[in-house]
């Protein structure tokens, strides 16, 4: 199993929330922030957890991989599971558009989430990264079986 735990950031609160997960985790994951495609392609088992900045838009350390991602005819060769989580605030119009953006990118590549993207709304959840660990928990045994 390849099992990475990727996070796209600004100001640290995804970063923290792939900490937090990756600790809690089951199974051993590598949690990478913003890395490049080639160091995740073998994935066979992948979370992203992405904030959204500017108006609905990946953080700027994302976008490279995000747009690598749209541009790979075949990302990830190897994976069996994905999870997304977002990371957001519902005071926005724009709210989590950069996790729907990237679901929107990897549902062009035949790539889907074991459940619909999950939304973190930072203005219900004042420790996101507690929430996001305890929602993918609520997954854990589809994402690995
Ligand atoms: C300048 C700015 C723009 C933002 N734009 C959006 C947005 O368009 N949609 C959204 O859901 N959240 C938006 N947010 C809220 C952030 O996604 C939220 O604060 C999140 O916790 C930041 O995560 P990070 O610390 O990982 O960067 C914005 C926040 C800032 C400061």
């Amino acid at each position: 199993m390849k099992f990475y735990v990727v996070t796209g950031s600004t100001l640290g609160t995804s970063e923290a929330a792939g900490e937090t997960l990756v600790e809690e985790l089951s199974q051993p994951a590598t949690l990478l922030h913003s890395p490049n495609l080639g160091q995740i392609a073998d994935a066979t088992h992948l979370v992203f957890i992405c904030s959204t900045h500017g108006a609905g838009e990946f953080p700027d350390t994302f976008l490279p991989l995000a747009q690598e991602i749209a541009s790979s005819e075949n990302p990830f060769p190897s994976l069996s599971k994905l999870l997304l989580i977002g990371i957001g605030s519902s005071d926005y119009d724009t709210y989590n558009g950069a996790i729907k953006e990237l679901a929107k990118i990897l549902a062009s590549k035949g790539l889907e989430p074991v459940v619909e993207p999950i939304l973190i709304d930072v203005t219900e959840s004042f420790e996101p990264d507690l929430t996001a660990a305890s929602l993918f928990k609520a997954h854990e045994d589809e994402f690995f079986a």
